[in-house]
């Protein structure tokens, strides 16, 4: 038997959490034959809340649930975490754009970069689901300094799964059949669903579809995707974007498969032109625990606009937190 890996889950209390804790636990992101102890972590008022959670946890009897810890303390949570899964934030409600709950979220990422600087395993895999993600995990990763700061990623695999849904709709193939899809830059509005390089059954996509659709209703759909489901439901995404979360994690452990990628936001680091200092979607495969940026694939202007357009929002989301990295 494999010993116990430790998975830290911040706001394990809500909606994302719930939806989370059941499938780590289960053995969905690490695999059936891998061990979790699952740390579990909360603001103080819903710790009562985070009991019943354990309780429903232990009420499951999982082979792959070894131990969990519940606790209010992220010192506590990151002890030795392998993995570490940032959700605990407030999300937006109808009419907000992500970047809005900067400053009301902001303060979260700073105190637990710290705490995970102190007592997480050196080689934790950091992923930043709570809004907005990118500079999110940035300020996180600026407060970790003795962190390889590679480990600091942000979520964009919602937006990715959304995109080759629609992308499945349209052309009327399971989207296990797609391959090469890119999000590239932020978790918001700007973000780039780049299908320039994506193959539907082998054959190029933009050869299936109009560019009319792509332009003027694929990009806009999954773009807006978050705002419609808050919009549906009076709440934001969060089955589906615990699944991406799962989906994230389990490739960068695991590995991609051979002839696909996967979009993650990433440290940008001088590929396709965006210097160094934010945490931008890129194309990456993963292999051996480690991703690595998909290289030397053609922009053309369209695109490069797109890329642009992103980064610089993610500068405006970096100066409004300078005084936390
Ligand atoms: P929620 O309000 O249901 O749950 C958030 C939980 O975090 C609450 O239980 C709260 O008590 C807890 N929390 C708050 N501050 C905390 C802290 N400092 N430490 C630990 N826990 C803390 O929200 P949700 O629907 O689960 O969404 C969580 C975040 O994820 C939001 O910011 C949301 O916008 C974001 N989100 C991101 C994506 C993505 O694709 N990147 C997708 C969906 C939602
Ligand atoms: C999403 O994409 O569903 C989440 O980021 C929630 C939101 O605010 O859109």
């Amino acid at each position: 038997m494999k010993s116990p890996v430790n998975v830290a889950i911040t706001g394990a209390a809500g909606q994302i959490g719930y939806a989370l804790a059941f499938r780590i636990a289960s053995g969905q992101m690490l695999g059936a034959d891998q061990p979790v102890n699952l740390h579990l972590l909360e603001i103080t008022p819903a710790l009562g809340a985070l009991q019943g959670v354990l309780m429903e946890l232990n009420d499951c009897a999982f082979p792959t649930l070894n131990k969990i810890v519940a606790t209010d303390d992220a010192k506590i949570a990151f002890k030795d975490c392998h993995a570490a899964l940032l959700v605990g934030a407030r999300p937006r409600g109808p009419g907000m754009e992500r970047k809005d709950l900067l400053l009301a979220n902001a303060q979260i990422f700073s105190v637990q970069g710290k705490a995970l600087d102190e007592v997480a395993d050196r080689n934790v895999r950091v992923l930043v689901v709570g809004n907005p993600a990118n500079t999110n995990s940035l300020i996180a990763q600026r407060n970790a300094p003795n962190l390889n700061p590679r480990n600091f990623t942000a979520m964009v695999r919602l937006d990715h799964n959304r995109a080759l849904a629609q992308l499945a709709e349209k052309t009327a193939v399971h989207s296990t059949r797609i391959r090469k899809t890119t999000i590239w830059g932020n978790h918001s509005s700007t973000q780039y669903p780049d299908l320039h390089h994506t193959l539907v059954d082998g054959k190029p996509a933009l050869s299936l579809v109009e560019q009319s659709w792509y332009a003027d209703t694929f990009i806009p759909v999954v773009q807006q995707r978050g705002a419609a489901i808050i919009k549906a439901r009076g709440q934001s995404s969060a089955a589906s974007a615990a699944s991406a979360a799962i989906d994230h994690v389990r490739d960068w452990v695991n590995g991609t498969p051979e002839g696909d990628w996967v979009s993650m936001g990433v440290p940008s680091d001088g590929s396709y032109g965006i210097p160094e200092g934010v945490i931008y979607g890129y194309p990456v495969t993963c292999k051996n625990g480690d991703y690595q940026i998909v290289q030397g694939l053609d922009l053309n202007e369209f695109s490069r606009q797109r890329l642009d357009a992103t980064h610089k929002e993610l500068l405006e989301e970096r100066d409004g937190v300078k005084d936390l990295i």
